[in-house]
């Protein structure tokens, strides 16, 4: 019998006291096969395994570390916060900071609340629209995750018809109630006529749109214009809340997030990754008049014991500052955009049909001979190859996301040279497929 490596060692022993042996699912390879790395240690754009192998990560922990693994700087500042304590359960001036810059550079954010989760934020942000607006339903677009809370694990039921009839609708995991889910509408992503038809029926009870204004959950998925200002309009006549989540968008794709690109005013935004710079940390916010009616100010309660946490508020305002310099997107977007240019050519030489898309330090590439624009046309791409040529690029020392339906990530440590051995690894790839 073939001697187990220290990676499947470490995954025997962890499926042992934890479910499926990861602490979130996507870690456990389940779409691709095979056996998590488990890491070590990481640096710049690399980690190493439990094997002392290096990888050149293209996660980069799903977004957060755009400065790149264990930045010197942002290091220091995490060490001199937690010398001060890691938690006290009062207000301090760090909290105070990070706000002024958030609401700097996101100009829709009038005030912020600071929470540990995407998910917390998403959740929060959707219970303050329903407190604010006095109505339950809200809709979510298919693909488009925004954290594991119950009313948005949802897909549509069957048929179009579907979206305007939510009691077909059916939970997306276990132990969510359908009680619950039948305040949740689930239209097709850049789909238009959808949500004018479901706005025409039912728009005066819609409490909030929640959606990512770049979806990243089901690989890199843009709008189209059009998509984003009916949605606007819709909203505005109707007086429902529009949630941008900009929990992987957010301070990745560009300074001002998405909505800078986009040109579109959200009422409230969700942050997360990113402003945490790899700590738990996350936020949401928006317009005074709604983010008033949160506790203690208003009815709508929310509340946490690691809110706005001093040690990850120190990462987070490192990071900004760090990302705030000149010249840092536009590095990141070149080299992004370099990255996806060189696969592209390797895939074209060895004829695989191949399409890639990137915004920011974000990027997509896909099995395909167009990029697609919905979730249902990702399902159509080739999964299989891509599956082939995940474990060919892990093997050439290159960590994709283990699905094909993930966008993945680059930091400002993936420089030149760094591109080049993803590509040198890809063109052999591709040969091999
Ligand atoms: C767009 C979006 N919203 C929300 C979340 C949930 O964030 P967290 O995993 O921090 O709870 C994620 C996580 O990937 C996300 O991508």
């Amino acid at each position: 019998m073939a001697k187990l490596d220290q990676n499947e060692l470490l995954f025997e022993r962890a499926q042992k006291t934890i479910p499926g042996g990861v602490n979130s699912p996507v870690r456990a390879f389940r779409q691709v096969g095979g056996t998590p790395r488990f890491v070590t240690r990481a640096k710049g754009p690399y980690f190493w395994d439990a094997e002392d192998k290096r990888y050149i990560d293209l996660i980069m922990s799903w977004g957060p570390m755009i400065a790149g693994h264990a930045n010197p700087e942002v290091v220091a500042a995490v060490q001199r916060a937690a010398e001060t304590s890691f938690s006290y359960g009062a207000p301090t001036e760090g909290e105070i900071e990070l706000a002024e810059r958030i609401c700097a550079l996101m100009p829709s954010v009038e005030q912020v609340r600071m929470v540990s989760s995407g998910t917390e934020a998403t959740m929060s942000a959707l219970r303050l629209a329903r407190g604010y607006t006095g109505r339950d339903l809200i809709i979510k677009f298919e693909g488009c995750y925004h954290g594991h809370a119950d009313s948005l694990l949802v897909k549509a039921g069957s048929g179009l018809l579907t979206f305007a009839d939510s009691t077909q609708n059916a939970p997306s995991s276990g132990g969510v109630p359908q009680d619950l889910v039948k305040h949740t509408l689930v239209l097709p992503y850049n789909d238009i006529a959808a949500i004018e038809a479901v706005f025409k029926k039912q728009g005066d009870h819609i409490a909030a749109v929640i959606l990512e204004p770049f979806a990243g959950n089901m690989n890199l998925i843009k709008p189209s214009t059009e998509f984003l200002s009916t949605i606007r309009n819709l909203t505005s006549k109707h007086g429902s809340v529009l949630i941008y989540d900009e929990v992987m968008t957010g301070f990745r794709v560009a300074l001002g997030g998405a909505q800078s690109l986009q040109g579109i005013t959200p009422d409230l935004t969700c942050l997360g990754k990113v402003m945490g710079g790899g700590m738990p940390m996350a936020a949401f916010g928006g317009k005074k008049e709604i983010m008033s009616k949160l506790a203690p100010l208003g009815s709508v309660y929310q509340a946490g014991t690691l809110s706005g946490n001093p040690v990850a508020v120190a990462a987070g305002l490192k990071t900004l500052e760090i990302i705030s310099r000149e010249g840092f997107y536009e590095c990141l977007t070149g080299q992004t955009e370099k990255l996806m240019h060189g696969l592209k050519q390797a895939a074209d030489k060895a004829n695989i049909p191949f399409a890639v898309d990137s915004v920011g330090g974000m990027f997509g590439f896909y099995f395909a001979n167009e990029v697609p624009t919905s979730f249902e046309a990702v399902t159509k791409t080739d999964i299989e190859a891509f599956k082939k040529f995940f474990h060919l690029m892990l093997g050439e020392g290159v960590y994709l996301a283990p699905s094909a339906y993930e966008a993945g990530f680059t930091s400002i440590a993936h420089d030149n040279a760094v591109v080049d051995t993803i590509v040198t690894a890809a063109e052999k790839s591709f040969k091999s497929l």
